[in-house]
């Protein structure tokens, strides 16, 4: 064992850093739950009911799932053994990305493993170095990621501050490749992004715009769809993300969007 001296620098460096954050309240600790039946959770001896999960509709516990889940674990098995790629496109994924193309009534859709690698493959896919990405201050911070990720030029607005966004997007030169982001439904206060307004500045300055449906999806929209539809608005859209992992009851994301991206 080393005395506290003899630690490299490194390790006192990240110890000081723990205190700092935990001086602050910002150093997060897991708490332990006792039973996670849903929708109660037990802390401390104390059956609580549990009102802070995503699991808006109830779904994660919903009997139909469930039994979809364990009949597939034991029709298909536990894994996909490698990627898509690597051994082939199973049917099963054909089969769930067109009924998740009829739902959203997109051109085109892929489902991906979880909302947080959606928001870093597309953003780091569509976008590199000389582009430019809009992103509202609030935003997950998965799109921070994916725009960190891309290498693009990542200007945050303030939350819902149109005026702010469309001061940066009057400054940007006309050629680049502009991608403007937002969450439909922000995470943290459930306000709602102006869709309509932001549809409005992405055809006058000739931008994409994408929006992640994580709250959005299950909850709005005749079938679920998402804000997007709710508004009418999901053809004025670019790319729509959005995740199975909150009202949906389970994991996994999807995007969609136009076949080819003929705007790209
Ligand atoms: C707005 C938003 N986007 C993306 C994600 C990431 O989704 P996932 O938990 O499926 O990785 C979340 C998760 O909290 C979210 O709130």
């Amino acid at each position: 064992m080393h005395s506290e001296k003899q630690l490299p620098c490194w390790e006192e460096k990240i110890k000081k850093e723990l205190a700092h954050l935990e001086e602050i309240s910002q150093k997060r600790e897991l708490v332990s739950t006792g039973c996670a039946e849903q929708p109660w959770l037990t802390i401390n001896g104390c059956r609580m009911l549990n009102l802070a999960s995503n699991n808006y509709l109830g779904y994660a516990g919903d009997e139909r799932l469930k039994k979809a889940m364990v009949d597939a674990v034991h029709t298909y098995g536990a894994g996909a053994t490698a990627s898509r790629l690597i051994v082939g496109n199973h049917p099963l994924y054909e089969q769930a990305e067109q009924a998740l193309v009829n739902w959203k009534k997109a051109e085109a859709g892929l489902i991906i493993n979880s909302g947080y690698n959606a928001n870093l493959g597309i953003i780091s896919t569509l976008l590199s170095r000389n582009d430019i990405i809009y992103s509202d201050k609030l935003n997950h911070a998965s799109i921070v990621d994916g725009a960190l990720l891309s290498r693009a030029k990542h200007i945050r607005y303030r939350h819902n501050d149109l005026a702010h966004l469309e001061a940066f997007l009057k400054k940007s030169p006309i050629e680049a490749r502009k991608l403007i982001v937002t969450d439909t439904v922000f995470s943290m206060d459930g306000d709602f992004a102006f869709l309509e307004d932001l549809v409005r500045l992405k055809e006058r300055y000739n931008a994409l715009l994408m929006t992640d449906e994580a709250h959005g999806s299950g909850i709005y929209g005749e079938n679920g769809e998402g804000y997007a539809s709710h508004l009418h608005l999901q053809n004025k859209i670019d790319i729509q993300m959005g995740t199975f992992s909150k009202a949906l009851g389970s994991f996994g994301a999807y995007v969609v969007g136009k076949n080819g991206s003929s705007t790209i």
